[in-house]
């Protein structure tokens, strides 16, 4: 298996210094806070987290876990979910998740190896009148056709 990236332990320090120590109650937001800063929880955040908030280290594993929007595994500067909701499958959202496989060499749950792109797939997220939708980032990508996902992600738009 290939070594993730390096941990960024000055990012992590700098996020726990902005929550007093043994503040129990803020273990959702510092571990927010930490995904935010280095974009997943590694191993050694998490540790770091447990002795900061003097909370048990399994506590903060449950909580990290508990919650979809938490990884703890590393991720790409830019989240990309496409929707596989019915409206979005049915007009054309599978060829979409392939042209990842093919143009980037990724598929669900995996992470181009420059750390740019991780790919998600999700349920109907409410907009099925923009079919199919690509959320990239916290843009919404609608009408996107087979074969132009990786221009328009390069675009932006
Ligand atoms: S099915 Fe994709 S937004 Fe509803």
């Amino acid at each position: 298996m290939a070594a993730g990236p390096a941990v960024d332990m000055k990012a992590i320090e700098g996020v726990l210094g902005n929550h007093p120590r043994g503040a129990t109650d803020a273990l959702v937001h510092l571990l927010q806070d930490i995904q935010e800063a280095v974009n997943y929880l590694p191993e050694e955040a998490i540790r770091a987290a447990a002795d900061h908030l003097e909370v048990p280290l399994g506590k903060v594993y449950a909580v990290a876990t508990f919650y979809k929007a938490f990884s703890l595994k590393p991720r790409g500067k830019t989240i990309v979910k496409v929707c596989l909701g019915t409206t979005c499958h049915i007009r054309g959202a599978p060829v979409v998740v392939e042209d990842f496989q093919h143009g980037l060499g990724i598929g669900p749950g995996e992470t181009t190896s420059d750390m740019k792109y991780t790919l998600e797939v999700v349920n109907c997220v409410g907009a099925c009148a923009l079919a199919p939708v690509v959320i990239a980032g916290e843009k919404y990508l609608a009408d996107v056709k087979p074969g132009t996902i990786l221009k328009r992600l390069s675009k932006g738009k």
